[in-house]
């Protein structure tokens, strides 16, 4: 007699979509997401987490009253942050993909006294669950890479009100990495850090490859997309082969 599957076993593999491979490493990374990603940004770009979004928060530069959307949140660093700013006739918003990251951020919210303040919203920025012109201002740290960038910048026009804006922070792809060596080279490290790590972060980083975007392609991009006025900063990276910073903001043409 043949032997039973029991529930338990494994089942043949299949491929995660691109959403499921997101959500499974930042469920996995949920814990200790804030140590990670701050670890990171100081071997990258020698800045902790807390300054990069401090700068970021500077140029994001909330002013009372506003309406604000933080796409991707995560454990919603930023909302308590946005929510001293734009005082009680403002309005903050957490958006996120990964239930995981988001029990961190009502976590947060709940110790500092936000979460009537501050709703979030469990949901894909690439289809988001939310009226047409209905934010002043919508942010995105360290979240595009994930995303398909075409269908994340449609949604950010839909969803910014005439007038708006939108700031985003991420890491970007530099001169180096467009060039023949540069693509040869980073196709070694990436299998050599798929290998390394073995971790479905390690996977979804890895997929999150083709989203990452130099400078110049941003600024097409969003102006492809109907918006203006793009102002760009950018971080280098110690080393061409790592990827560099950039914050972009932008207004609706
Ligand atoms: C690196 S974390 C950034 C979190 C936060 N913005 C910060 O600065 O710490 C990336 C976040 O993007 C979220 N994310 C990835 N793809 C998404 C999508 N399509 N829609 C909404 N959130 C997404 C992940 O769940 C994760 O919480």
């Amino acid at each position: 007699m043949g032997a039973r599957k029991t529930p338990s076993e494994p089942s043949t593999p299949r491929t995660l979509t691109d959403s499921e491979l997101v959500i499974a490493a930042f469920t996995e990374l949920a814990d200790e997401y804030e140590a990670t990603v701050d670890r990171e940004l100081r071997m990258f770009w020698g800045v902790s987490y807390r300054d990069f979004l401090t700068r970021f928060l500077a140029i994001a530069a909330t002013t009372p009253g506003e309406c604000v959307l933080d796409v991707a949140t995560g454990t919603a660093f930023l909302p308590p942050q946005i929510a001293a700013t734009v005082g009680a006739e403002g309005r903050i918003v957490g958006l996120d993909i990964t239930p995981a990251m988001l029990v961190q951020a009502a976590q947060r919210l709940a110790a500092l006294g936000w979460t009537e303040r501050t709703p979030l919203v469990c949901g894909s920025a690439l289809a988001m669950p939310l009226a047409d012109a209905s934010f002043d201002l919508v942010l995105c740290a360290l979240g595009t890479h994930h995303m398909k960038v075409p269908l994340l910048a449609a949604e950010l026009r839909r969803v910014v009100r005439p007038g708006g804006r939108i700031v985003l922070a991420d890491v970007c792809a530099n001169d180096f990495w467009r060039s023949p060596a540069g693509v040869a080279l980073l196709r070694v490290l990436i299998i050599g850090y798929g290998l390394s790590l073995r971790s479905v972060r390690a996977q979804a980083e890895i997929e999150a490859f083709d989203n990452v975007r130099t400078p110049d392609e941003w600024r097409d991009l969003l102006t492809e997309h109907g918006f203006g006025d793009i102002a760009i900063e950018t971080i280098r990276s110690r080393y061409p082969w790592y990827p560099s910073g950039i914050i972009v903001s932008a207004r609706p043409a």
